[in-house]
């Protein structure tokens, strides 16, 4: 079969933290559109944890990854075929195209077209994407952080995490990060305006953050889980309310961390779980209050990219390691036509 399709496919499944060789590059057919379908080309591949999962053959909401599948992602990619009334030749949207150079959608299931004046098309699946619509949701509807309260979270470094506190401060509150390393807790507090950053690989770990925050935790974010998440539980003041966003750390293996719940319940605490597919029909919503604040450069994301789709394993583990700054991307193609 003539191929011209760079596609990552997954080579094997197992536990453990991701490493280049799970990973193989093939060269794909290139996809034929059929009726009402669309044949897209990848600008811009998002790199996301739950892929991991995914890797090891573990459902989520996609269909199970066996080796020799193409990896899925979201993607910004441009049509460049339509066998469908509602999309036309250069539009450019964003859709789960995977990890390669085109694909074949339905168009009645490709989404919206996004709006290249809100700000650099990498932006949608970024900060005007699925992980600031996860922030959103977060501190907007779950969390609620009051005027003067303390509001935590964890991976800040990260889009979801930085993206929260900022606009926890928006809110009032006093925005306190956890990341790990030094140089993310610079950008955390020197970029994105938080009052303290907390580097959880230092050994006082939290101690420093009970001097962070000096009257108590009243908001949460969660975006770790296991160990960290019950740190941060004996710090939470009465009524504290927790989001439960991500476990990168139980991604890599099919047994969970248990959770010791004893803290929870001393401190009354509301533990909410968020899926933000549950929010997608806010986007127009939150897109109406988050782009001027992107465009006036008051709501900051770093954007950690890689060029070529044959970098991705390698950055996809980076982001595994916790060593990317900023959200993850993979530059696939050019962006214009
Ligand atoms: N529930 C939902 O609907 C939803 C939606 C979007 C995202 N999420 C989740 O939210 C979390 C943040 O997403 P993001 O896109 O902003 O990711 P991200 O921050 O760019 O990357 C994940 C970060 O998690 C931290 N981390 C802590 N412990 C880790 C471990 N054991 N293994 C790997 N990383 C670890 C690392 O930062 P440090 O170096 O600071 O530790 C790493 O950089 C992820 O868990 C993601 O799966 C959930």
């Amino acid at each position: 079969m003539a191929g011209g399709n760079k596609q990552i496919v997954l080579k094997r499944q197992r536990d453990g933290v991701p490493a280049v060789d799970d990973f193989a590059v093939a060269d794909g057919a290139m996809p034929q559109p059929g009726p009402g379908q669309l044949l897209v080309r990848n600008i811009y591949l998002s790199l996301d944890p739950f892929i991991r999962k995914a890797m090891r053959g573990d459902h989520h909401g996609y269909a199970l990854l066996n080796p020799g599948d193409v990896i899925y992602g979201r993607n910004v990619a441009r049509v460049v075929r339509s066998n469908h009334p509602d999309y036309a030749v250069g539009d450019v949207i964003v859709a789960d195209t995977g990890w390669q150079q085109f694909a074949a959608i339905d168009g009645a299931r490709a989404g919206d077209r996004i709006d290249q004046t809100l700000g650099p098309l990498s932006t949608s699946i970024g900060v005007l994407g699925m992980p600031g619509l996860t922030a959103w949701a977060s501190v907007t509807h779950l969390i609620q952080p009051a005027l003067g309260s303390t509001f935590v979270v964890s991976a800040a470094a990260g889009p979801v995490g930085a993206i929260c506190g900022q606009l926890a401060k928006r809110a009032g509150a006093r925005a306190v990060g956890i990341a790990g390393s030094a140089e993310k807790c610079q950008l955390v507090t020197r970029t994105y305006g938080f009052d303290a950053c907390v580097n959880y690989k230092t050994n006082d770990w939290e101690e420093a953050l009970k001097a962070a925050c000096p009257d108590g935790i009243d908001g949460y974010h969660d975006n770790v889980g296991g160990a960290m998440l019950q740190a941060v539980g004996k710090q939470l003041n009465h009524y504290a309310t927790v989001t439960l966003c991500g476990r990168p750390g139980d991604y890599f293996s099919s047994t969970f961390t248990p959770i010791q719940l004893g803290a929870f319940v001393g401190k009354r605490a509301k533990l909410k779980g968020l899926v933000v597919y549950d929010y997608q029909q806010d986007m127009p919503e939150y897109l109406r209050i988050a782009a001027p604040l992107v465009r006036d450069g008051k709501l900051k994301v770093k954007e950690d990219h890689v060029s070529g789709l044959e970098n991705a394993p390698a950055h996809f583990v980076r982001l595994m390691k916790g060593d990317n700054v900023g959200k993850a991307i993979v530059a696939v193609g050019p962006e214009k036509v």
